[in-house]
């Protein structure tokens, strides 16, 4: 991966000190290992599996992996770092899940670093501490044709449509009123 660097001065980037910043730490490493694939992590929110033919109907939910929402509130630290670290939590068969042996589907060991471990175990309880987890919102980026679009309409036809005195803001130019004529549907 490549130099993640904010070109942005330190003063105007968000860096929040308390536990916001581990829930914004943690959700990039949330995102990063697609945890919300099979987990639900905020209110709502609907997992891939969850639309999976295999897990409707109640036999089907039950089968499903276990809501995160309040984990940090419901495990110890200490443990859940074990878990992570080896979530068949035994040295033998480490092709199980620890914890809910019966289900199909596993948790996968992730081998995760010391660092995203560490900030995974913030994560959780930090988002068990609040009622509604806060969630960095995602900044959507524009694709190539889109941005293409956005560029012609301040340039060509469109430009020149924003600029006929009809559709000039009434007031903006208070001394040259529209000719009755120039503005036709013909004309655009
Ligand atoms: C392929 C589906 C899948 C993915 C992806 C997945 N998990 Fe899990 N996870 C499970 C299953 C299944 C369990 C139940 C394991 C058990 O009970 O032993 C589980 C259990 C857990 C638990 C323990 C819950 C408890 O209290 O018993 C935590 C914490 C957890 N996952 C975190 C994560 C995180 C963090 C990620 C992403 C880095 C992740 N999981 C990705 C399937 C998944």
């Amino acid at each position: 991966m490549g130099s993640q660097e904010n070109p942005l001065p330190a003063s105007y980037q968000y860096r929040p000190l308390d536990y916001r910043r581990d829930i914004q730490e943690g959700w990039w490493v949330v995102k990063k290992y697609n945890c919300m694939g099979c987990h639900q992590l905020i209110p709502g929110q609907r997992t891939s599996l969850m639309s999976m033919t295999r897990y409707q109907g109640p036999d089907g939910q039950e089968q499903l992996p276990p809501k995160l929402l309040t984990e940090g509130a419901r495990v110890d630290p200490d443990w859940l770092l074990r878990f992570l670290r080896n979530p068949s939590l035994s040295d033998k068969d480490t092709n199980r899940n620890g914890v809910r042996t019966y289900l199909q589907v596993h948790m996968p060991t992730f081998s995760f670093s010391e660092n995203e471990l560490g900030k995974l175990v913030r994560f959780f309880q930090a988002l068990a501490r609040q009622p509604f987890p806060y969630i960095p919102e995602e900044v959507p980026v524009l694709t190539a044709k889109e941005t293409e679009m956005a560029r012609s309409l301040f340039s060509s036809t469109a430009r020149a449509v924003l600029e006929m005195p009809c559709h000039r803001r009434s007031g903006s130019r208070p001394h040259r009123p529209p000719p009755p004529t120039s503005c036709k549907p013909a004309d655009v």
